[in-house]
């Protein structure tokens, strides 16, 4: 059985997709397959995160069928793979057809393998159907057929439906607002990944390979029970901290230079997001801190003021302004900031967004970032100067890469730090790695 708390959550994201479902219509949320690494080898099985977020079913060869009747009512179906003892004993658990009626909270569920046969009559006659197509190639060739099947059988008087609705815009907007149960969820996931930082700037050593800092940060996360990063670990010594989506991880931390850890960890289903940046040898040097400050004054501003009724557009541009400030006083940048700005010039020292939505995805649903804010959607605000050693600049400036990253619950009032552990303060920072030295 599931736990009162996990289904009354299933129920009511059901519920309200129901409710913005036509009647007679029928929507499908296919698993996602599995993915080959090697030979006979699969990265670690992760569920698609729409269909988590209407089943918490975690096994591939899966398809849930979500009917709104002709009276309004809900009928859950399940397609999932067979008990089988052989294959069980090689892979593990399978949670069969039976169990499904009380583990998933479905009406009925069939074999995976049956779905040729079986779906084609769930969809019959049916005025909608909502699909979301070119996920995966699999499930495009099950409705195909099914589709077909439907429309070749007019004369045993079945029917295909006359409206396809992408159910994207409805469950994505659902998903944009956190529910308490989520908010649970993002919490924990933003403490462990928060804890792992500390973890980093603790035991961080000039002269260690950047691969072994990201071992730390990795035996963090799954010693809490959070196995898988929320995304590929960037820790970037140096110039490699100005490389965005740095993941080699493979070089030597210098003394001397910053390091920038991005990383973040999925907890049942939920990520983090976190980046901090902090000096190898435990001590910021003048001009590492003059770099600093301005992202950090920049990211404080723009967490006071990201709350319900400004966007993240607006705030970045205010912040755009203060980093734009920065980098005239310390003649990095050269002219007027006005014209700075117009032209778009900061882009060669800050060339991505100050944030995106969280949840389920650590590159969430929600792309508009002139979308009003409002309470329920959890953020990052992530703004970053990266100097290349290339620049044309003065020599201390080089190879400075520094974001700060923290995650946000947007409230009535403005917002919760969901990551406020770690410390970004210059002192805390110092403080923090000297007791460990
Ligand atoms: N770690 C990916 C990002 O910050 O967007
Ligand atoms: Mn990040
Ligand atoms: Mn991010």
């Amino acid at each position: 059985m599931i736990d009162i708390q996990t289904k009354t959550e299933l129920l009511d994201r059901r519920n309200k997709l129901l409710a913005q479902m036509e009647p007679n219509s029928i929507a499908l949320f296919f698993a996602s397959p599995e993915v080959k690494r090697s030979n006979d080898t699969h990265y670690p099985y992760r569920q698609d995160s729409d269909f988590w977020y209407f089943t918490f079913f975690a096994e591939p060869e899966a398809l849930l069928a979500i009917i709104k009747q002709q009276d309004g009512q809900g009928r859950y179906i399940l397609f999932n793979r067979k008990k089988d003892p052989l294959a069980e004993t090689w892979t593990g658990y399978r949670l069969g057809q039976q169990e499904a009626l009380t583990k998933i909270l479905v009406d009925e569920a069939y074999l995976f393998d049956d779905i040729e046969s079986v779906l084609p009559n769930l969809i019959n006659g049916k005025k909608a159907i909502y699909y979301a197509d070119q996920l995966y190639d699999y499930a495009d060739e099950i409705i195909k057929k099914a589709i077909n099947t439907l429309r070749q059988g007019a004369r045993f008087k079945l029917s295909a439906p006359s409206t396809v609705i992408d159910w994207r815009p409805i469950v994505h907007e659902m998903r944009m607002f956190k529910s308490e149960y989520e908010m649970a969820l993002l919490r924990k996931a933003c403490e462990i990944s928060a804890q792992a930082h500390i973890r980093a700037m603790q035991k961080c050593q000039a002269n260690w390979y950047e691969y072994q800092l990201e071992a730390e940060i990795l035996h963090e996360f799954a010693w809490h029970g959070a196995r898988w990063p929320s995304y590929n670990t960037i820790v970037g010594g140096g110039n490699n901290g100005c490389i965005l989506h740095y993941e080699n991880n493979s070089d030597t931390l210098k003394d001397g230079d910053l390091v920038l850890i991005d990383a973040g960890c999925e907890y049942h289903y939920y990520a983090g997001d976190i980046t901090r940046t902090f000096p190898i040898n435990g001590k910021f040097s003048q001009a590492q801190l003059e770099i600093y400050n301005i992202v950090l004054t920049a990211q404080c501003t723009a967490i006071k003021l990201l709350k319900p009724g400004t966007s993240i557009s607006l705030v970045n541009q205010k912040i755009i302004r203060i980093m734009v400030e920065g980098l005239v006083k310390l003649g990095i940048m050269q002219g007027d900031v006005e014209t700075l700005i117009t032209n778009k010039a900061y882009l060669a020292f800050y060339m991505h967004g100050l944030g995106h939505w969280l949840g389920i995805d650590v590159h969430d649903v929600g792309s508009d970032r002139d979308r009003i804010l409002a309470p329920g959607m959890v953020l990052t605000v992530e703004p970053g100067l990266y100097i290349n050693k290339d620049a044309d600049v003065l020599e201390c400036y080089k190879g400075i890469g520094i974001r700060i990253e923290d995650n946000i619950l947007v409230t009535e009032s403005g917002n919760e730090i969901l990551t406020s552990t770690v410390p970004k303060q210059p002192q805390e920072i110092e403080l923090l790695m000297q007791k460990n030295r």
